[in-house]
């Protein structure tokens, strides 16, 4: 069901579940990527004539007002990047969003507060769910779904209130499926998938979906660490899941009988502690309890010669998918290894996808455009199950899975 499947909009009230979950600090958005990936569709159903009335979750409210994840700061950067008044409801089914809504013109948008301050939006309890997304139906008359991030999420509008309202889905999952498809029906090879971040055990799904249709995946970030140490080396005190081990050997194994290539470091970067200005040494990464530091040291990027060969790998391939920073970006003496990956990825002669959520935001922090990437996606976990070949209740609904 696509946006012209609903028919004319003018003057109707239709509400939109965006994503406008963004990172914020003391109330300042760090990084508006999922504002701005809101607004094809915003824009469409404006020039249509539609009542806009925009949704989402921020964070993980208890299902209860908490003012530090209002979605204020929200509407007001939706406001300058419209470049239109966009009011802003201290509800979300209360009487401020009744109000706002049925002040709304034709063209006209609201942002309602926050979804999961109402408990019954993430309940597992099927009525409680059904219960929230009929008092969210009375607000509109149609429901266009584009939080392609909150997709892999059954909850109350995401999944329940699309059974109730007329419904399609809009422009960002549209897009973000045409790509997302890409990488899974026949990618041009080679295919290299890029995978870093703290956990092992985040992408064990999709690297058991993905053994037997890449021909090469990358290890780099926090995880490499449980890599490393199943393979015998001894990691220091650097990040480590004890408990992935044995399922960690058996991927390593399951790649050499398909002939599937996981390239682990070969040098990283070790620290004296977990902070920004932390001494610091690059070692092999067989000898990580060899620099001054000893069995204390942290291991907190990749090492230089480890990055070119990544960036070389990711160069050479027709088709990359990255999800997860190679090292502790956030620190500047630790983003080196994000930076090279980032930077190949730019340079991929073909289809380079940064895996929303930590990746995306490091891009930007690191200072890269948006548009010098085949196509970041805006979803983090949504992404990774979408590859990790599992049904997503926000698409199934639709009638798009
Ligand atoms: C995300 O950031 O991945 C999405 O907004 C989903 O958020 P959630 O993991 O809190 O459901």
């Amino acid at each position: 069901r696509t946006l012209e499947s609903l028919g004319s909009l003018e003057g109707k009230r239709v509400i939109v579940r965006c994503d406008l979950n963004v990172p914020l600090k003391d109330g300042v958005i760090t990084d508006d990527g999922r504002v701005r990936a809101s607004l094809p569709t915003l824009n469409a159903l404006i020039n249509a004539g539609a009542r806009v009335i925009v949704c989402s979750h921020l964070g993980r409210p208890d299902g209860a007002p908490d003012p530090q994840y209002s979605l204020a700061p929200v509407a007001q950067r939706l406001s300058e990047l419209l470049g239109k008044p966009v009011a802003f409801a201290r509800d979300t089914v209360g009487e401020s969003a009744k109000e706002a809504v049925a002040s709304l013109e034709d063209g006209g948008v609201v942002v309602l507060e926050n979804l999961r301050f109402n408990a019954g939006e993430t309940s597992k309890d099927d009525a409680t769910r059904q219960g929230f997304a009929a008092e969210l139906a009375q607000l509109g008359d149609a429901l266009v779904s584009d939080g392609f991030g909150v997709v892999h999420r059954k909850q109350a509008s995401v999944y329940d209130l699309a059974e109730i309202l007329p419904s399609a889905a809009g422009l960002l999952i549209a897009t973000e499926l045409d790509v997302l498809d890409r990488l899974t029906e026949n990618p041009e090879r080679p295919y290299t998938v890029v995978l870093g971040g703290s956990k092992v055990s985040d992408k064990l799904g999709v690297i058991s979906h993905l053994l037997p249709r890449v021909d090469r995946i990358l290890v780099g970030g926090g995880m490499l660490f449980t890599f490393l140490k199943a393979q015998g080396h001894a990691v220091g005190s650097s990040l480590l899941e004890e408990d992935q081990l044995d399922t960690v050997r058996g991927y390593l194994a399951e790649a050499t009988e398909r002939g599937v290539e996981i390239v682990l470091p070969t040098d990283v970067v070790v620290a004296a502690s977990f902070s920004a200005d932390a001494a610091h040494e690059i070692t092999a990464a067989d000898a990580i309890e060899q620099t001054s530091f000893g069995a204390s040291g942290i291991g907190l990027d990749i090492g230089p010669e480890t990055a070119s060969a990544f960036a070389e790998a990711i160069r050479s391939s027709k088709t990359v998918f990255w999800n997860g920073p190679m090292g502790v970006f956030e620190f500047p003496a630790f983003a080196a290894g994000t930076k090279a990956v980032a930077q190949a990825l730019t340079e991929v002669d073909g289809l380079g996808v940064v895996g929303g959520g930590d990746s995306a935001a490091a891009v930007r922090q690191l200072g890269f455009a948006d548009d010098q990437f085949g196509h970041i996606s805006t979803g983090g976990g949504a992404s990774l199950e979408f590859l990790e070949g599992k049904k997503l209740p926000g698409l199934e609904v639709l009638g798009w899975a």
